[in-house]
């Protein structure tokens, strides 16, 4: 069973990756940074889900701003709390502390994986503190950016647009790096007959699913005009969980910080003759849906 560490901004899609995450990894500590919502927000969201889980994992409140400037959130998406339409079950849970940098730095052994499921602010920040910190884990696994279409703008995904400084040294550290894009999550959709294979498990967390599928697909009817909702930040761990799940190449990226158009575009190099730069991100391209499915319902309880 791997272990890692999971960085996030819950979030509906980070949540049910923490569900995820519980159930074929050994978590051994959550950290949190702005992003779907206020630090505030997303540091209570993760609490939540700590204590749905019934387990001891502990939190680790991070950064409540991007390396530029005040933090941009995704509350039209995810809601004000960054967990809308969720029933909040009662519980006494505090962070174990508010140094995600330091824990990200002092707590993995050198075969434990980091997880990114937001906005590569508390990533960036251990790195600029100790850029050797990349070779002392096993890899890095991002949902982020995009070998194909962007979210937030036409070329940008909001983990990466969110804070693009922060994004340009986490792809520029050397890290052992598989990207989890918007042209893989897409791939991975929940939808009105998912939420069906939930409603009649009796448990916490397929109740919360449900509440969180219908949530993301009113949202997603709004936006798009379809009820479909992209399951991104699962992605992310089972890239680690069931590798075999996905197919990925390796490809030369870095992040465009500047541009007026393409600020917080993921810049692929996807020349099939002629490639100067270094392969440095593992892209993932392929994800077997059908599969990635079962394994993510049966964490929620759908035998
Ligand atoms: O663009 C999708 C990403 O932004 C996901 O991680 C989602 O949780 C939001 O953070
Ligand atoms: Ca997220």
């Amino acid at each position: 069973m791997p272990r890692m560490i999971v960085d996030c901004d819950p979030g509906h899609d980070d949540a049910i990756a923490l569900i995820v995450a519980h159930e074929y990894a050994e978590v051994v500590g959550v950290t949190t940074v702005a992003g779907n919502a206020p630090l505030s927000a997303t540091t209570t969201n993760a609490l939540l889900m700590m204590a749905l889980l019934g387990v001891d994992t502990p939190v680790y409140s991070g950064a409540s701003e991007a390396l530029a400037g005040p933090a941009p959130h995704a509350q039209a998406v995810h809601g004000s709390s960054g967990l809308g339409g969720v029933t909040r079950m009662e519980h006494d849970r505090t962070v174990a502390g508010t140094d995600a940098v330091g824990f990200l730095l002092d707590a993995p052994r050198p075969d434990d994986w980091i997880v990114a499921l937001g906005p590569l602010t508390n990533l960036a920040l251990a790195i600029e503190r100790d850029p050797g910190w990349v070779r002392r884990v096993a890899g890095i696994s991002i949902m982020g950016g995009s070998a194909g279409v962007g979210n937030v703008t036409r070329v940008a995904e909001f983990n990466i647009w969110a804070d693009p400084e922060a994004a340009a040294r986490v792809f520029r550290s050397g890290a052992d790096l598989t990207m989890c894009g918007l042209n893989l999550t897409h791939q991975f959709r929940s939808s009105d007959a998912v939420t069906e294979r939930l409603r009649n498990v009796d448990s916490p967390l397929a109740a919360f699913a449900v509440e969180s599928f219908d949530y993301l697909h009113a949202r997603m009817a709004e936006f798009i005009g379809s009820r479909d909702a992209a399951l991104h930040d699962p992605c992310a761990v089972l890239a680690v969980t069931h590798p075999e799940l996905l197919e990925t190449e390796m490809r030369a990226v870095d992040v465009e910080t500047t541009g007026t158009l393409t600020r917080g575009m993921t810049v692929v190099d996807q020349r099939v003759t002629r490639r100067r730069d270094p392969n440095n991100v593992r892209v993932a391209y392929r994800i077997d849906a059908a599969g990635a499915m079962d394994v993510t319902l049966a964490a929620l309880g759908v035998s």
